[in-house]
């Protein structure tokens, strides 16, 4: 038996923990704290009480739901390249393309726009420490609120200034192409 400088038994205080580890991270988005945050949506209504096992079942949740994320995230990625082609050509004047594009525009958008609530609403993992200098997530995280908010208008300004529509659009794709890149970093 081997006694620690304060003379407590080294054994037992491995054993006994001196505080329950959290079930929440500090940190979370604030999407993700309206859902799951210790006074989120589905806690206060019981449908997901803040348990241990409730906890690991909504850790493989979110496993699931962030490869949707970039599963998704890859097809629209793809999408909105065919998109800003047939806009192009749509606004040099081949009207032809007008239904092809209002088409392929609900096919981006709700690729789009699952992908950001796939990732938005997922539960926060256990741990979310605050990371100095720069990483692919934060990168990503950043770009993120840049080709949302250029989704948003692009979809505003559809039918009101075509000028900003492909401004926005292409800003969002660039960003968007960047937030994937950021990965490969
Ligand atoms: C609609 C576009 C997208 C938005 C708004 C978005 C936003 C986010 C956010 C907020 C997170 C952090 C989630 C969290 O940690 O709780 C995240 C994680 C992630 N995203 Fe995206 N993202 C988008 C598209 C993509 C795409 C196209 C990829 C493909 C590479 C991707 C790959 C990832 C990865 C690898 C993570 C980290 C997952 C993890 O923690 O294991 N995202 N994204
Ligand atoms: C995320 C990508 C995009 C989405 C979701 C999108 C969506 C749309 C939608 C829904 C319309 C029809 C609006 C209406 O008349 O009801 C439209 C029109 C149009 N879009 Fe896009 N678009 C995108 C990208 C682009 C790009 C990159 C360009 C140009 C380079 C472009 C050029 C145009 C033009 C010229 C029109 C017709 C505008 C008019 O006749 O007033 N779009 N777009």
């Amino acid at each position: 038996m081997s006694f620690s400088q304060d003379g407590s038994d080294l054994f037992s205080m491995l054993e006994e923990p001196t505080e329950a580890p959290s079930l929440l991270p500090d940190r979370m988005l604030v999407t993700q704290r309206l859902l799951w945050g210790e006074k989120g949506i589905l806690r206060t209504s019981g449908i997901a009480p803040l348990t241990l096992e409730q906890r690991q079942k909504e850790l493989k949740l979110r496993r699931t739901m962030l490869t949707a994320h970039q599963v998704l995230g890859y097809t629209t990625l793809a999408a909105m390249i065919a998109q800003g082609i047939i806009g192009g050509k749509l606004y040099t004047g081949q009207n032809d393309l007008y239904e092809l594009h209002k088409d392929m525009a609900t096919v981006v958008n709700v690729g789009y726009f699952t992908t950001a609530g796939l990732s938005l609403f997922t539960p926060p993992p256990l741990i979310n420490k605050k990371v100095k200098g720069f990483t692919s997530i934060k990168a990503h995280k950043t770009l993120a609120t840049i080709h949302f908010s250029a989704m948003v208008v692009t979809n505003i300004y559809k039918d009101k200034n075509k000028e900003v529509h492909k401004g926005a659009a292409y800003t969002a794709f660039g960003s968007y192409a960047l937030a994937v890149l950021v990965f490969k970093f």
